[in-house]
């Protein structure tokens, strides 16, 4: 018939979501990255400049800390501990992407789910899968149904750089992710900066 199931549409938006939008979340934890795209000739270079816990305090977590580490082998990731006294049946997650132009605008990504819905339910959007691949393979120790919280969260948060996109806009970026109950407060929230130099023949 030469018509697309619905699980190969999902599949190939699946692909086509991870190639557009995915590098940031997966590049940007590794220090520095350099990669030879085999067509072109041309390297990204991706680098994280900072990474932390934004709108602090948090009005029910209490945040031990949260700071950027490097690891002796380049990677870095934030390193946090937090206690979630309260306990959590409604988990929303946004990830939100910033590219600088004179101030950081809002670019490409802007992505919600609600975690507990999603882990109850099983069955996702393509961007809810998504997020929840990350979680699963970022966050393993904590990628459980709810209910979440009345505990502490200790983690090294890094990404492996899986996912590589073809061209890159050169430039600086910033990555909000936001964890927030059903009132909408936050849980705990991070912020990533990154920058992508391209660098060859074509650069
Ligand atoms: C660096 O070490 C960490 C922890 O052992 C590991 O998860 C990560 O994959 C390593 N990164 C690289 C670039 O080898
Ligand atoms: C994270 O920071 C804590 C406290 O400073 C430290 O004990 C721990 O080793 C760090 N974790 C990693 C993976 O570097
Ligand atoms: C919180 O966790 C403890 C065990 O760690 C458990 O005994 C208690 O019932 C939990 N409280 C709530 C409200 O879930």
């Amino acid at each position: 018939m030469g018509t697309f199931s619905h699980m190969q549409r999902n599949f190939v938006l699946l692909c086509l979501l991870a190639q557009v939008f995915l590098w940031p979340l997966i590049l940007q934890t590794t220090a520095q990255f350099n990669r030879k795209a085999a067509k072109n000739s041309v390297s990204y270079n991706l680098r994280f400049n900072k990474m932390r816990c934004a709108h602090t305090p948090y009005k029910y977590t209490q945040l031990h800390y949260c700071f950027m580490e490097q690891l002796s082998n380049g990677s870095v990731g934030l390193n946090i501990s937090i206690t979630i006294p309260v306990e959590i049946n409604y988990l929303g997650i946004q990830t939100k992407l910033f590219y600088k132009y004179t101030t950081y605008r809002p670019f490409m990504i802007d992505w919600s789910m609600e975690y507990c819905q999603a882990a109850r339910n099983g069955h996702y959007s393509p961007t809810t899968g998504l997020m929840m691949k990350i979680m699963e393979e970022t966050l393993p120790d904590f990628y459980y149904p709810c209910p979440h919280g009345n505990r502490t969260y200790i983690t090294f948060w890094m990404f492996e750089p899986k996912y590589i996109m073809q061209s890159i806009p050169s430039g600086d970026y910033r990555m909000d992710v936001f964890f927030r109950d059903s009132a909408d407060e936050n849980l705990v929230a991070m912020q990533l900066f990154g920058t992508v130099r391209k660098q060859g023949l074509l650069g």
